[in-house]
């Protein structure tokens, strides 16, 4: 049977079986447990409940020359057999290559009506030092894990703003908690220096001393599609992103599909999602007009794909030593080194625009996706056990698909069930 095919307890027994999931974290998935009860109570405030979502593996998702299996979590069906797809297919080609980078996060303290500006540029510049002492007394424990304050910058912006932004070196932590704690210290310094109070002193989530960058290289061949040959495939795939380097509307879309993959990944190493979409979509509008995050392109008779992303990711810190399933999904993939965690959130990322790009200039993206569509549906007209694959796959014959027709089809059902007994009695 096929992996998608088995129970989710035959899933995990067959991940434990080929060493992906250590003992722990198979027998924590196994549970399918939420957060300890009093965890969640303190991680938030007003907790009333936990919300979940479900969690799937991409499998064999060769980076690198090294095979992972990838933790994704998401509330749409499609997501991950699209992204397995893409990887199955890219794994036959030499799959994805990866360069990622790692070079810190940047702090701002921020100074606004400031006056004879200039002068005191001047003398925030000459600080250097005691900025430097100042940042390393607030947050000692990231010096002794050999990160800390790298660079400062004094800048002018616009008439009277007056920035002084740090890049601190978090190592594999995401560093939110360290960089803020060290803008607020050296702010309340700054302010003494400068005589006037800081607007403000935080992180910002552009990140682009993190930036990651995959590769995929696929022959055209293996694009055939029905009628369509691969070149043709190809050409399309290319058009479309063309299209939407000139086109906001398609260049929104084109990126949410790359989102559905990369996100999921973030959100399956309990990272923060939003600092990272922030991040994302603020490189996407880098050049002034929001473009297409991937770069598709034809040579020769291969087509090549690209996708760059600001990932500063942790592997430490924040939620991510509270939330057991957090550690139990570095386990399972293979990722403690948040350069590893970059390169798989890209690699997903390009994995799932390859196979939304691939659907929607082919036979478009509804076939694959309401076929998944209809297993949700199933549920929600009452379905249960085995009368869910029954009912996603009766309402895939029908012209035309909604509640009442699901609900419709599984009273039918019933009462064919119920008539079969009773003649049967008889
Ligand atoms: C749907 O979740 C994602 C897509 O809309 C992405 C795209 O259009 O490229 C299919």
């Amino acid at each position: 049977m096929k992996f998608y095919q088995l129970s989710r307890e035959q899933r995990l027994d067959a991940l434990k079986a080929s060493g992906d999931l250590d003992t722990q974290s198979y027998e924590l998935m196994l549970k399918n447990q939420p957060i300890p009860a009093e965890i969640a109570a303190n991680m938030v405030e007003n907790q009333i409940t936990q919300y979940a979502l479900p969690e799937g593996v991409v499998q064999d998702v060769l980076i690198n020359g090294t095979c992972y299996q990838i933790p994704l979590v998401t509330e749409e069906p499609s997501v991950i057999a699209a992204a397995n797809n893409s990887a199955k297919l890219v794994r036959q080609w030499g799959g994805f290559q990866v360069t990622a980078k790692r070079g810190g996060l940047i702090g701002q303290i921020v100074f606004d009506h400031v006056s004879d500006i200039e002068t005191k540029a001047q003398l925030l510049k000459t600080k250097a030092d005691e900025i430097q002492a100042i940042a390393a007394s607030a947050y000692p424990s990231i010096l002794k894990r050999g990160g800390g304050l790298r660079q400062q910058k004094v800048t002018i912006v616009g008439q009277d703003f007056l920035k002084l932004e740090l890049l601190v070196d978090t190592k594999a932590a995401m560093g939110a908690n360290m960089v803020n704690s060290i803008c607020e210290a050296v702010a309340q310094a700054a302010s003494q220096w400068l005589q006037q109070p800081p607007l403000l002193a935080i992180l910002s989530n552009h990140a682009l001393e993190d930036l990651t960058t995959v590769t995929l290289k696929l022959p055209v061949t293996a694009l055939t599609r029905g009628h369509l040959s691969g070149q043709t495939v190809a050409q399309r795939i290319v058009a479309a992103t063309e299209f939407a380097q000139l086109d906001i509307n398609r260049a929104v879309t084109h990126n949410k599909g790359i989102m559905n993959g990369a996100i999921g990944v973030v959100q399956g190493y309990g990272n923060d999602t939003r600092a990272i979409s922030a991040g994302i979509h603020s490189y996407a509008a880098q050049s002034g007009q929001y473009q297409p995050l991937s770069q598709w392109r034809l040579v020769d008779t291969d087509l090549i794909g690209q996708l760059t992303l600001p990932l500063p990711i942790g592997a430490v810190g924040g939620s991510i030593g509270i939330v057991p399933l957090a550690k139990a999904n570095q386990q399972l993939g293979q990722a403690t080194d948040p350069l590893i965690m970059q390169a798989q959130i890209a690699t997903i990322g390009l994995a799932s625009n390859l196979a939304a790009l691939r659907a929607l200039v082919t036979e478009g993206i509804q076939k694959g996706h309401m076929h998944l569509q209809y297993k949700a549906l199933a549920i929600q007209a009452g379905a249960t056990g085995s009368e869910i694959d029954w009912l996603q796959n009766a309402l895939s014959q029908q012209p035309i698909v909604n509640l009442a027709i699901a609900r419709q089809l599984l009273v039918e059902k019933s009462k064919t069930e119920k008539s079969a007994t009773h003649d049967h009695r008889n």
